[in-house]
């Protein structure tokens, strides 16, 4: 697609979301970051008219659309409400806890991806990380950030290979960035490279869809080891209370 395609593709989206904001009392406007890629950000784009905005106002709240979250949110209550489906981070966990890890290590495993699921995906290991770093001990909040980097890198001495995955999902040839490969030298001499590396050694691609892990399966561990905020998630005032926040309110306005 062109540009110039691209962007009229993009705009018969906005009527649908306009039509669909509608049903709200509010106008809804998607941040560029949601939107970057399907269009072109740089290019203006036409803005509600007068007529269309007459009477409302634009939406300041939590999204009526979502489920709407508890006064005080908790961990399990993000992957409840406002987490897509999560079994490959239960699993990974729920592996890593059959394998007899540190407690610390399978709330790593639990928490590994936990920017993909439920915030942003590029660079997701470093916005991980930094979303639950006020509320881990720092090897937790380390392993995750590194993960994203160890992932492409194999580790014979405990039988980590290059991801078959990998190669599906990237192509045989693909290289990794070099910001990538320096963290990876960086980690490898790292106190807490085991941590890191035991991440991806649990992080697993193929489900069982026998298998059935809950959330709540891990309250004792999210309990001793999560130090969940008592105004809650969000409301508190941690470095990373406003990620939480545009994750209970991702449409609001400002
Ligand atoms: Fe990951
Ligand atoms: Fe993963």
């Amino acid at each position: 697609m062109t540009p110039t395609q691209m962007n009229a593709a993009s705009l018969k989206a906005d009527e649908l979301e306009e039509r669909m904001s509608r049903e709200l009392d509010e106008m809804v406007v998607k941040s560029i970051i949601y939107q970057s890629g399907d269009i072109d950000p740089a290019i203006e784009r036409p803005r509600p008219s007068a007529e269309e905005r007459a009477g409302r106002h634009f939406l300041m709240r939590e999204d009526p659309r979502l489920r709407q979250m508890p006064e005080k949110p908790t961990l399990i209550d993000f992957f409840r409400y406002r987490f897509g489906p999560s079994a490959h981070l239960l699993q990974s966990a729920r592996l890593a806890l059959q394998s007899g890890l540190p407690e610390k290590t399978v709330l790593a495993c639990l928490l590994h991806d936990i920017s993909v699921f439920g915030f942003i995906r590029s660079d997701h290991g470093y916005w991980g990380a930094q979303l639950i770093e006020p509320y881990v001990d720092e090897e937790v909040s380390w392993a995750v950030r590194v993960h994203q980097a160890l992932r492409f890198y194999p580790d014979e001495s405990v039988g980590y290979e290059y991801p078959a995955a990998y190669v599906n999902f990237f192509g045989p040839d693909y290289r990794p960035d070099p910001y990538i490969d320096r963290e990876y030298q960086a980690a490898r001499n790292h106190r807490w490279y085991m941590t890191a590396r035991m991440i991806t050694v649990n992080d697993i691609y193929s489900f069982d869809p026998n298998v059935r892990v809950d959330i709540e399966d891990f309250t004792d561990i999210i309990g001793r080891h999560f130090h969940q905020p008592e105004e809650g998630l969000g409301k508190d005032n941690s470095a990373s209370s406003h990620m939480w926040r545009t994750m209970i309110a991702p449409t609001k306005f400002l």
